[in-house]
């Protein structure tokens, strides 16, 4: 644990004695030693004495997983055949485990069955839901490869990874067709252990998440990257400009290096002040700047102190190709 973290596991608790909701989250992230690799695969090999029988055989048996069964024909994963074999390249068994021992019991007769009150035995199968999460993710894993889905090639070392959060946290592959997360519904999801950016969204001045025209992936990568806070793209600029291209330059006057990173000035989630400003004018520039007066006498006692809205003046403050009448340095001020 980072100090950081620390801070905000201190944070989560606190807050989770409050909403009792957040503390099964709190719980659920602890950290937990991290073993070797070959451990986590051991635990999802499944029963060897078990067979693979097959989607249909799992299903057919067990008809109260219809629902299931349905949306899975209909997912990404239901529809991976195998062009060789025609067979599919993703079944139930793919994460669930090899299936024979579980319906071993069961005949065809799923009416038999039911009269009988006799079960699967889901105790043969891997328990998906209590593995450790590196094991739930390697479940995952073991197909998507960084050669196969290049987004997750940073996966170990993200923040994520490192904090005990797994793939499904975030995917929940059974509750409809659609395995990815969907633009809609993604910052609920991710509000659910990050309230703090929903209380920061709900302020005046905000980037349009809660208006869902966009997502947190339009910045961040869940899956990891080489920028802290998991941004994606090299720099913070980088990020920013895409979407707000005319702030990219390069400017014949820049506001020094200042603009590389957007977050000097704003704060990307929502702000109390207009622009997503992190202070309000003037206090903004004073950080970096004292306030000046203009005129050519300076004992004019007529002369003010600008310590109002620097920008009234300095309107393009990410930098300027126009330079003042001073014809050396841009002021910023057209
Ligand atoms: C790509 C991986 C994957 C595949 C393929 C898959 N499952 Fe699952 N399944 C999971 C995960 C992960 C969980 C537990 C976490 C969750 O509920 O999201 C789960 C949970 C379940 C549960 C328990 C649900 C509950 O609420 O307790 C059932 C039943 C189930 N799966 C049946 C099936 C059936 C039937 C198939 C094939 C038609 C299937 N699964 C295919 C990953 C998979
Ligand atoms: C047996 C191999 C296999 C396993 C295990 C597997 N997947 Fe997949 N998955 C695939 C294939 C093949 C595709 C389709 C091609 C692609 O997008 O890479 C896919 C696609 C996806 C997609 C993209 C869906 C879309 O709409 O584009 C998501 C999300 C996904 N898998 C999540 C998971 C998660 C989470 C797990 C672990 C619970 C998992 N997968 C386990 C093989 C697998
Ligand atoms: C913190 C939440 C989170 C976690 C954890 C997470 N994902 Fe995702 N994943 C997402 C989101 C959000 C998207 C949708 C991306 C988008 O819209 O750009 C996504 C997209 C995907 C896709 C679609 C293809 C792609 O590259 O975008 C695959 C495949 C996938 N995830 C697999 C996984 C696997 C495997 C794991 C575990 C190793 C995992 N994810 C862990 C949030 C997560
Ligand atoms: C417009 C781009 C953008 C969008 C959209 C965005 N973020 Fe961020 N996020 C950032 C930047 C930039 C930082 C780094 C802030 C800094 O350096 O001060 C950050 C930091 C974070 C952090 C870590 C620091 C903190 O503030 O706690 C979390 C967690 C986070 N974002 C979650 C989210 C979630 C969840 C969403 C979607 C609801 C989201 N972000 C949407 C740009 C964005
Ligand atoms: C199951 C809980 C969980 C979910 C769901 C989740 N996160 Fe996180 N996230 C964490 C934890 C734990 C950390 C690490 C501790 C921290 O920095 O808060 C983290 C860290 C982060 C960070 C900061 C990384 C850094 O370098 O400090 C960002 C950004 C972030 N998450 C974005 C997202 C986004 C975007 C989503 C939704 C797609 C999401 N998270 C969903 C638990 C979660
Ligand atoms: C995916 C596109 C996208 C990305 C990436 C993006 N923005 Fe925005 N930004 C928008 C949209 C859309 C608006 C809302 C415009 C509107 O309401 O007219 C906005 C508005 C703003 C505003 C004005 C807010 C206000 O209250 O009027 C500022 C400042 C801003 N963004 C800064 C940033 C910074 C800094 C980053 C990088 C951390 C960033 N943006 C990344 C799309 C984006
Ligand atoms: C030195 C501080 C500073 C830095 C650094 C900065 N901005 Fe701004 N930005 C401002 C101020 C101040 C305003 C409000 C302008 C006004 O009051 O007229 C603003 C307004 C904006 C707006 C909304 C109004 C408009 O002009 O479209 C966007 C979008 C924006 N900035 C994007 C960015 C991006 C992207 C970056 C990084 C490349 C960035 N800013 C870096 C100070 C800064
Ligand atoms: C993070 C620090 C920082 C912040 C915040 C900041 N500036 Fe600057 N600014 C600088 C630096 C560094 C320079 C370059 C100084 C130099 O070249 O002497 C500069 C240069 C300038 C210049 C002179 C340009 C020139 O060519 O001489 C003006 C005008 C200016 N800033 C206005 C503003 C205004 C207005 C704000 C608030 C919206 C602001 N600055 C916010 C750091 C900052
Ligand atoms: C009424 C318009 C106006 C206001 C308001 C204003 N400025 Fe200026 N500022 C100017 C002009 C004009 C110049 C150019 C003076 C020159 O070229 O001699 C200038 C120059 C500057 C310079 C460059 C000085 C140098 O010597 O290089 C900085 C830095 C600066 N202003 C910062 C600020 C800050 C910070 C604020 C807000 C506290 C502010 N200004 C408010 C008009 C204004």
């Amino acid at each position: 644990m980072n100090e950081k973290t620390k801070i905000r596991a201190v944070l989560l608790t606190v807050v989770a004695g409050v909403f009792p909701f957040l503390a099964a989250c709190a719980a659920l992230k602890q950290d937990r030693p991290l073993l070797p690799v070959q451990e986590y695969e051991r635990m999802i090999v499944g029963r060897l004495d078990a067979e693979y029988v097959g989607t249909d055989n799992c299903v057919s048996k067990c008809h109260r997983h219809e629902k299931i069964a349905d949306d899975f024909k209909h997912s990404v994963h239901g529809e991976q055949i195998k062009p060789e074999t025609g067979l599919p390249l993703v079944n139930c068994e793919s994460c669930h485990g090899p299936g024979s021992l579980g319906i071993e019991q069961i005949s065809d007769d799923v009416a038999d069955n039911d009269a009988k009150k006799i079960k699967c035995d889901t105790s043969t199968f891997l328990d998906i839901k209590n593995l450790p999460t590196p094991a739930q993710s390697l479940i995952c894993l073991k197909c998507h490869s960084a050669a196969s889905t290049p987004s997750l090639a940073l996966w170990n070392a993200s923040a994520h990874a490192l904090n005990d959060v797994g793939c499904f946290d975030c995917h929940k592959l059974h509750k409809g067709p659609q395995q990815k997360v969907s633009r809609e519904e993604m910052a609920e999801m991710c509000y659910g252990c990050h309230p703090e950016v929903r209380a920061q969204n709900n302020l005046f001045s905000h980037h349009p998440l809660r208006e869902k025209k966009m997502a947190c992936t339009d910045c961040h990568d869940p899956h990891g990257s080489v920028q802290p806070n998991l941004l994606k793209g090299n720099t913070v600029k980088e990020v920013c400009t895409r979407c707000h291209m005319d702030k990219q330059g390069p400017f014949a006057f820049e506001h020094a290096d200042v603009t590389e990173n957007c977050a000097n000035c704003h704060t990307p989630h929502g702000s109390i002040n207009n622009n997503l400003l992190n202070a309000a004018m003037p206090f903004l520039c004073l950080q970096c700047h004292a306030g000046h007066s203009i005129g050519a006498n300076p004992s004019d006692a007529t002369r003010t102190l600008f310590n109002n809205r620097c920008t009234d003046c300095h309107s393009q403050i990410h930098g300027s190709d126009v330079p003042t009448s001073t014809q050396k340095k841009g002021d910023f001020l057209k």
